[in-house]
């Protein structure tokens, strides 16, 4: 992934797209929180990494020092940017207060949970269609062949945009989060594409409004008397496909991992329906996909770190999930576990607006794979890959079970 020279000391010099970092970042989060709890690195344009929950958790909450103007872990290609799609940026996510305020307002209603139980049958049928194609073979990647294909369809039919489209979606998202992290042309190709479908739907719905797709309601929407701006809406349909499609497959992903390699979970979840719920909730904590960023808006120091105006936090919510001060046993996952209070989807103002269809996505594939597929396992370790960076998890996860 990367031809840059190999790490020696993490804490002054970490690099977040190393592969085995990326393949197992836990033992090096947990060497960093213990000695150097906000590391720093030169690479990659530079960059804070605070690695323990109550720091990662402050600096959240502290939305006037800490900008979310950009939230990708690499520096922006600015001038690649310039022209017609410059204002466009990914709000709620990335805007500051004020602002901030009426941009997740504007969204977060078909996000409640009576809003998002209407994706429930239409998730569990399609991740049924899935398992139909590959079950008599006795064979498949959990991860490209089920966890990747689940969210960008369930996101499509949100937006009111054809699911006809997903790979071309998958691969734009994977442009922006995944490849384009480290290459800046990846990612305004990318960022091009997804703007330029959405212009053309929002176009579409001015000319023929429907009935409840969020583009026609961000269309009908007013903020203090005025129409909401094109490039706002632009915004937010980049960021709903942006966010809800590679974090919630990672999420996805990477508790089918766990369940390939545990049978005892596997077996106990089966057995025990009522552990859903907190099991969900600990899957999530264990394997937290999403690192963001915020840029320092000016001077300040932090535990004894002096960050200046325009340097990038990393912040490892990751890390935090998996730090002995917060939660016992962190590295156990612990289905029954009673008191979690994970940052997974974050923590403060911009704490995830789509949680409670991420939290329905992950369990109706779970669900639905168990159903159906009760017995599986690894194929062969050595096959998984992983992907990092913004968002970690397994790109590929072949295993096996009796054909059904
Ligand atoms: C397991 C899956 C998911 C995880 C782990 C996750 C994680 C996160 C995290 C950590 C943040 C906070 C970012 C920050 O502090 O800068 C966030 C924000 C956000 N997420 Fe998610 N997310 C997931 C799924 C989704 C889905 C399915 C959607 C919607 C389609 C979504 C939409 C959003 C939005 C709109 C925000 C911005 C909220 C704001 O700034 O007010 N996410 N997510």
């Amino acid at each position: 992934m990367t031809t840059n020279p190999p790490v020696t000391d993490w804490a002054t010099d970490y690099d977040i797209f190393d592969p085995e970092f990326v393949r197992d970042p836990y033992p090096t989060y947990d060497e960093l929180r213990r000695e150097c709890p906000v590391a720093h690195t030169d690479r990659w344009g530079g960059s804070w990494l605070p690695t323990r929950y109550e720091d990662v958790v402050a600096i959240a909450h502290d939305v006037d020092t800490y900008s979310s103007r950009e939230i990708l872990v690499t520096p922006s290609p600015t001038a690649a940017y310039a022209g017609a799609n410059q204002q466009v940026k990914a709000p709620p996510i990335s805007s500051d207060p004020p602002e901030h305020r009426w941009a997740r307002r504007l969204i977060l209603p078909i996000f409640a949970p009576g809003a998002v139980a209407k994706y429930e049958q239409g998730t569990r049928d399609l991740c049924n269609s899935l398992i139909d194609g590959f079950i008599a073979d006795g064979r498949a990647d959990a991860a490209a062949g089920y966890a990747q294909q689940i969210p960008v369809r369930v996101i499509a039919a949100m937006l009111g945009v054809g699911t006809e489209r997903a790979d071309e979606f998958t691969s734009w998202v994977r442009g922006v989060l995944e490849v384009g992290l480290t290459d800046p042309e990846a990612r305004v190709a990318a960022r091009t594409n997804i703007i330029g479908f959405f212009r053309e739907q929002i176009a579409d719905r001015r000319a023929n409004p429907r009935d409840d797709d969020l583009i026609t309601e961000m269309l009908a929407a007013e903020v203090d008397g005025e129409p909401v701006p094109e490039h706002h809406i632009l915004g937010t349909c980049n960021l709903m496909l942006v966010a809800g499609v590679d974090t919630t497959w990672s999420a996805i992903g990477s508790s089918m991992w766990h369940l390939a390699t545990h049978p005892e979970d596997r077996r106990r979840l089966v057995a025990e329906p009522d552990l859903w719920p907190t099991a969900i909730e600990e899957l999530l904590r264990a394997y937290s996909p999403v690192t963001m960023a915020r840029i320092v808006d000016h001077d300040t120091e932090y535990a004894g770190c002096p960050m200046h105006e325009g340097d990038r936090v990393l912040m490892a919510f990751p890390a935090a999930n998996r730090d002995p001060e917060v939660f016992e046993n962190p590295d156990d996952v612990i289905l029954d576990r009673q008191h979690n209070r994970h940052v997974a989807f974050g923590s403060g103002i911009h704490r995830c607006a789509g949680s409670n269809l991420a939290r329905l996505e992950l369990r109706v594939a779970l669900q639905t794979w168990l159903d159906r597929i009760p017995e599986f396992e690894l194929e062969d370790p050595d096959t998984v890959t992983w992907a990092g960076g913004q968002v970690r998890g397994p790109r590929a996860c072949p295993v096996v079970f009796p054909a059904g």
